[in-house]
């Protein structure tokens, strides 16, 4: 049996609350079959995988999400820090990364490569997946059959209007979606992204959404981790969201990226102004 495999077996995993696995294991080496079967077989089902104490070059870590998705070259892997006038330091509410596009990033990963560990700065994450499952039946059936307004915003929710303008990119797409691989249905509706219920009137789309998102972001669905040098997380971009808190600048905080995704978003929306992101202008 390989190292991966016993590393997985559940005596070595540490659970967390309410979702996520910590597993301790080097990821220097490359992985066999087998191993990269166990690995995929694993992400797909907890999602949420964090390995502590990791140093692996942009390359390795590359090679490492290719084994969950489509690593589309120059697209979806950088630096992120304070100063790196791609998010900069802003604070980002809770989003799934270009969830206003039909396809979404799948995977993301973070490697804490450079980290002031003084500063406690933290990611949060929640899961679509489990709150659609925390849902009383009655609810869950009703938003089986919604369809959901997204608006592209740089995840701040202050930006979402009901009133959206006609010549204002939108895409509408159901509140529950069923997972490209694992087939499992999930609430994908976001409350920076997703903008109302276009059958409804706004009172009733707002009550809605509200309802739906008190399941979403009940801190009950959240674990918020914070960083350490060396931390390697890796989760789904579809199954969960993320925030951040703003970042305070006189800390280093340095982010190894590595994103898959099927399309990039200039491939998705030609003309749709968003600003520098990786390699898009
Ligand atoms: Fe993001």
């Amino acid at each position: 049996m390989s190292d991966f495999i016993v590393a997985i077996s559940e005596a070595r995993v540490r659970r967390l609350e309410p979702f996520g696995v910590e597993i301790d294991f080097d990821l220097s080496r490359p992985f066999d079959a087998r191993e990269a079967k166990a690995f995929r077989d694993l992400f797909f089902r907890e999602n949420w995988l964090l390995f502590r104490n990791q140093q692996l070059t942009m390359d390795e870590q590359i090679r490492l999400i290719e084994l969950l998705g489509t690593v589309i070259p120059g697209f979806g892997a950088g630096y992120l820090y304070p100063e790196d006038k791609v998010i900069g330091s802003i604070p980002l509410d809770y989003h799934s990364d270009m969830s206003a596009t039909p396809m979404p990033l799948d995977v993301l990963s973070l490697l804490a490569i450079d980290l002031d560990e003084t500063a406690g700065t933290w990611t949060g994450f929640v899961s679509g997946k489990r709150a659609l499952n925390q849902m009383p039946d009655a609810l869950r059936k009703q938003v089986a059959d919604l369809e959901v307004t997204f608006l592209q915003t740089p995840a701040d929710k202050s930006q979402l209007t009901d009133e959206i303008p006609d010549d204002r990119y939108r895409l509408v797409r159901p509140a529950v979606i069923n997972h490209r691989i694992t087939g499992e249905p999930l609430l994908y509706t976001i409350e920076s992204a997703t903008a109302l219920v276009p059958d409804m009137s706004r009172a009733e789309s707002r009550e809605m959404l509200d309802r739906i998102f008190s399941y979403i972001y009940a801190p009950t669905n959240e674990l918020r981790h914070v960083w350490k040098q060396g931390d390697f997380l890796i989760w789904d971009n579809i199954f969960l969201q993320h925030c951040r808190p703003p970042l305070d600048e006189r800390y280093r905080r340095r982010m190894q990226r590595v994103g898959a995704g099927r399309k990039t978003l200039r491939e998705q929306i030609p003309d749709y102004g968003f600003g520098a992101f990786f390699g898009e202008d």
